[in-house]
């Protein structure tokens, strides 16, 4: 089970949070994931960028885009749950 979260603490959310975990949630479903992937939410984890969101996999730590988030879950995710 990979533990992916979105970071929605008010630097990250105002980065597009929201639309990350929208893209997120549509992944999992469409590729069936619900049994491999446990997508949460976390308060601010204490590395506001400024510029991205803060997403963990894990216990690593990433940040990405709302444009970006697709890729980064190709990449990212769907490479640790295998
Ligand atoms: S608000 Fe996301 S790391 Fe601080």
């Amino acid at each position: 089970m990979v533990e992916l979260t979105v970071c929605i603490g008010t630097s990250c959310h105002l980065r597009g949070a929201t639309k990350v975990i929208k893209t997120f949630q549509h992944l999992i479903t469409s590729n069936k994931l619900e049994k491999n992937i446990s997508l949460k939410g976390a308060f601010c984890m204490g590395q506001c960028s400024g510029k991205k969101v803060r997403v963990s996999v894990n216990s690593n730590v990433f940040e990405t885009s709302p444009e970006e988030a697709e890729g980064f879950f190709l990449k990212e995710v769907l490479n640790t749950a295998g």
